[in-house]
């Protein structure tokens, strides 16, 4: 399905939009200044300003190529790894330069990454969670570890699925529970910021739903960055919503208007909003 057609007409009237449970003034766990970035001599995102307020959920959306997963990746540094990229502006964790954190395990820790392909490890479920723990405290004896596992199956929603078969592996398991199991993994090292990249483009209704549900609840502890192009899921799970649109001359990706899910949903300051999201886009 293409990313135009998410947003059908009518879409707007049928869309269950959430009220916020936060405030967009709640300090920035992620923000973007004037944030350049750039795939060689191609600028894929221009002068991108915006927020993920601490604590909330803050969807991405947009057409395809508008640099959404781009963005996301930058957040923790997905980039690094891909020679001839390079960025100009800000990109703030906390306030501090993510480009300037100088261990990239330790960005990692305090910022994971949620693929739209479910990717546990090809090994046992409980050591899919165990791993990151180990790497992070070394000294951690076994009767901790295995508590922590615990903690973050529970955490994830996955617990009461997977506890008696912890030796198993995780690639036994349906799409849904896989992605929860990487969920589990991703908050066993309690990270500040979990970055979804469409996590639930691969599951079907019910998984999507459950993933949904996990989202409400992490928000309590964790502050969530979801790239989606479902306008629904948008409407059902972010606080803050954020739209990005494509330069037509030069094909990079900027910020057409941000702000509170109700507002850009139900009232949009921007003419290309309200078509995107009334399915007039394109
Ligand atoms: N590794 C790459 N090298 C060069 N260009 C890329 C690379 N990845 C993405 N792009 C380009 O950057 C733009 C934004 O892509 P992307 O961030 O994937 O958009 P979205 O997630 O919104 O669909 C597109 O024009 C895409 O072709
Ligand atoms: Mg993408």
């Amino acid at each position: 399905m293409s990313e135009q057609t998410a947003g059908h007409p009518g879409a707007q009237r049928k869309l269950a939009v959430r009220e916020s449970s936060g405030h967009a003034d709640a300090p920035a766990a992620i923000e973007a200044r004037d944030f350049n970035f750039y795939y060689g001599d191609f600028r894929a995102l221009e002068h991108i300003s915006m927020v993920a307020p601490r604590h909330q959920i803050t969807a991405l959306i947009g057409p395809s190529g508008a640099g959404k997963s781009t963005l996301l990746r930058a957040m923790n540094r997905m980039h690094d790894e891909t020679p001839g990229t390079s960025s100009e502006g800000d990109l703030l964790l906390d306030g501090e330069d993510i480009n300037g954190i100088e261990d990239l395990i330790v960005l990692r820790k305090r910022v994971g990454m949620i693929f739209q392909r479910p990717n546990p490890f090809p090994m046992s479920i409980f050591e899919n969670v165990a791993y990151g723990l180990r790497l992070k405290s070394q000294s951690a004896n076994k009767g901790v570890i295995a508590d922590q596992v615990e903690q973050a199956l529970r955490g994830a929603a996955i617990w009461d699925e997977v506890k008696d078969k912890l030796q198993q592996s995780g690639l036994a398991l349906s799409g849904g529970q896989q992605q929860r199991l990487c969920i589990a993994r991703a908050i066993a090292v309690e990270p500040e910021v979990l970055l979804m990249d469409e996590p639930c483009a691969a599951l079907d209704p019910i998984a999507t739903l459950k993933i949904e549900e996990l989202m409400a609840e992490l928000e309590e502890r964790y502050t969530i960055v979801i790239v989606t192009h479902n306008l629904q899921q948008a409407g059902r799970v972010a606080d803050q919503t954020v739209f990005l649109s494509m330069n037509p001359e030069t094909r990079a990706g900027f910020v057409v208007e941000a702000g509170p899910t109700q507002q850009i949903f139900t009232n949009p300051k921007d003419d290309r909003t309200l078509a995107y999201i009334s399915g007039r886009f394109g």
